[in-house]
């Protein structure tokens, strides 16, 4: 079932998708050489605690999950895409970061990613991330009201075809609001004109995955759940919690 939001719901969200960026900013910007993932980790969840929100992600337990998600971030580090638990292991300079955060604040939820490097990006990392913040930028231009949820995906799937990048095979984005999973599925590709009509009250979570070596397929790491690149080239991830409205669609991360 899809779940409708009316305009102050959806302005709830908001306010969840504001702590998410404050945290999400404050999490890059304490990356360095030197800092262990768990770090980064403690102050998130600090700042989750600060701002009245709540992990979406302790305790998760999607059924192909090994455990519970013990952790309030992803944080998925050079050829790891997704989903990977952060872990004592300290920051390289040069390495490409995926920070990905859910929470919510008085029940609604918000969700967004992204990707930096630690200290200068190289040519390749930099085009790797620049093509997945466009592939997230077609993806909510087209997210119009009285478009298709096929618009989005061949948006975002022309972007990452365009430049001759893989995708994460079998996932995408979701719809978001009460929970952090709800319908609709959000294809990083597809045909355009096709699929669910966008009306105003719906959220979505808009994610374009990157994979550098060109192939959508994956392994899963050791621990369950974190995803990398079959080829171990890098990843990138960039993701934006987005309304349809009358008037277009408004960024709720943002
Ligand atoms: N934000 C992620 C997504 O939408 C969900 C991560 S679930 C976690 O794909 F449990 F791994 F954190
Ligand atoms: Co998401």
């Amino acid at each position: 079932m899809i779940e409708y939001k009316t305009t102050q719901q959806i302005e709830a969200i908001g306010i969840a998708g504001a702590l998410v960026r404050r945290t999400l900013d404050a999490v890059r910007d304490a990356a360095a050489p030197g800092v262990r993932l768990t770090q980064l980790d403690d102050l998130a969840h600090q700042m989750i605690r600060d701002g009245g929100g709540v992990s979406a992600y302790i305790g998760y337990h999607p059924s192909w999950a090994p455990s519970p998600y013990p952790k309030v971030l992803c944080v998925s580090v050079n050829d790891v895409i997704v989903h990977a638990i952060p872990d004592a292991s300290r920051l390289k300079k040069g390495d490409l970061v995926s920070v990905d955060l859910a929470l919510l604040v008085d029940g609604w939820c918000a969700d967004a990613a992204i990707t930096f490097a630690v200290g200068t990006a190289s040519a390749a990392d930099q085009r790797l991330m620049d093509s997945t913040r466009a592939a997230l930028a077609a993806g909510i231009a087209a997210a119009q009201p009285g478009a298709r949820l096929g618009d989005i995906a061949a948006a975002v799937g022309s972007v990452i075809r365009a430049g001759r990048f893989g995708l994460l095979a079998g996932h995408g984005g979701h719809g978001i609001g009460t929970s952090m999973h709800q319908e609709p599925h959000v294809a990083n590709e597809g045909k355009p004109r096709r699929g669910l009509k966008l009306k105003p009250g719906l959220v979505i979570a808009i994610e374009p995955m990157l994979q550098a070596g060109g192939r959508d397929d994956y392994r899963h790491c050791k621990d369950g759940w974190g995803v990398r690149t079959a080829d171990g080239s890098r990843a990138a991830h960039f993701e934006h919690t987005v309304a349809i409205t009358e008037s277009g669609p408004l960024v709720l991360t943002a």
